[in-house]
């Protein structure tokens, strides 16, 4: 496929009959299930032991012709923990990607799958287009930029999502996390110097879903709106809970990880908001993964 090939708007579709949830544990996978439930959306989910992404044969196993579409939500997350296992994370994000690809392809199923910023680089300083040129700094974004590739060489019945910075009402996320230091700590010190797009999980499945209805194919970005640092998101965390923890910025290298980040990774969510709509900003995301109700 050519880079302009990349980005494509079709007909617009029907609501999905029946979807298969794959990574049903994970922030998005869940989220994933809450909207279809709500919408009244057959679906079925899986998650490991029963589906596993490095196990060709579950792989296999879980998709065929009873599904219309698949939102693969699985994959391998923990961005230090794939620099002393890029195989592993290869396996999951680029392998079984593809695996996953062919085995759609194989029963005429339409395939949702996420990306993420950290493909990106890091020295931009306005959002990234969807054909900027890949960069990984660190394992992770490899496996995903391997992914991406390895998609995109099996067929083109896919939507590819990249999306940045994820957080929810469940799971392991950096809102949560702050909301649990806050309530210990009096004092804390935060990266200010990486900038990105908090991307709620709950609006990005809806949003995922609204592109695929509108009939969008190939890659897209989609995160909430706005753009602050680590620190900013920290702040606007302290504020929504009314804490008075004192939060110091601080930056990358006083806080050694094993992987590299980015220092700019905002995504250019300009083609989807004209798709779909203006996207919800990050700071009302904030409030939906700290449990507070809109408006
Ligand atoms: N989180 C972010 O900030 C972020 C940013 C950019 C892009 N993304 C992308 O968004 C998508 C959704 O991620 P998320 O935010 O929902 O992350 P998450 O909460 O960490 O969920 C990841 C899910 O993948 C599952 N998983 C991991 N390894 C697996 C394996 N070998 N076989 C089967 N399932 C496996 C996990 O299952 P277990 O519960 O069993 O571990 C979990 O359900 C991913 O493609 C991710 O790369 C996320």
């Amino acid at each position: 496929m050519s880079d302009q090939a990349w980005q494509r708007v079709l007909e617009p579709r029907t609501r999905p009959e029946r979807v298969l949830v794959l990574g049903q544990s994970g922030m998005v996978g869940r989220a994933w299930c809450e909207l279809l439930g709500s919408e009244s959306i057959e679906h079925e989910a899986l998650a490991r032991p029963e589906f596993d992404l490095s196990d060709p044969e579950s792989i296999n196993r879980a998709l065929d012709n009873r599904y219309d579409l698949v939102v693969n939500a699985a994959a391998w997350t923990d961005v230090d923990g794939a620099e002393s296992d890029e195989q592993g994370a290869n396996r999951a994000n680029a392998h079984a990607v593809e695996q996953i690809a062919r085995r759609c392809a194989d029963f005429g199923l339409f395939l949702i799958t996420y990306s993420t910023d950290y493909i990106f680089g890091g020295s931009a300083s306005s959002p990234y287009p969807i054909d900027a040129p890949i960069e990984p700094l660190n394992a992770y974004g490899r496996s995903k930029a391997l992914g991406e590739s390895m998609l995109r060489a099996v067929s083109d019945h896919h939507l590819l999502i990249r999306t940045s910075w994820v957080h929810a009402p469940w799971g392991k996320n950096f809102v949560l996390t702050m909301r649990s230091l806050m309530q210990s700590r009096d004092q804390l010190s935060v990266v200010d110097d990486q900038r990105g797009r908090p991307s709620n999980a709950g609006s990005l499945a809806s949003g995922s879903l609204d592109l695929y209805l509108a009939g969008a194919a190939g890659t897209w970005h989609l995160t909430d709106a706005g753009e602050c640092s680590w620190h900013g998101l920290a702040c606007e965390i302290r504020e929504q809970l009314g804490r008075s923890c004192e939060i110091n910025p601080c930056t990358s290298e006083a806080f050694p990880r094993p992987a590299k980040r980015p220092a700019y990774s905002t995504l250019d969510i300009g083609p989807t908001e004209q798709l779909i709509g203006p996207l919800p900003k990050w700071e009302l995301g904030v409030r939906q993964s700290l449990g507070h109700s809109f408006g």
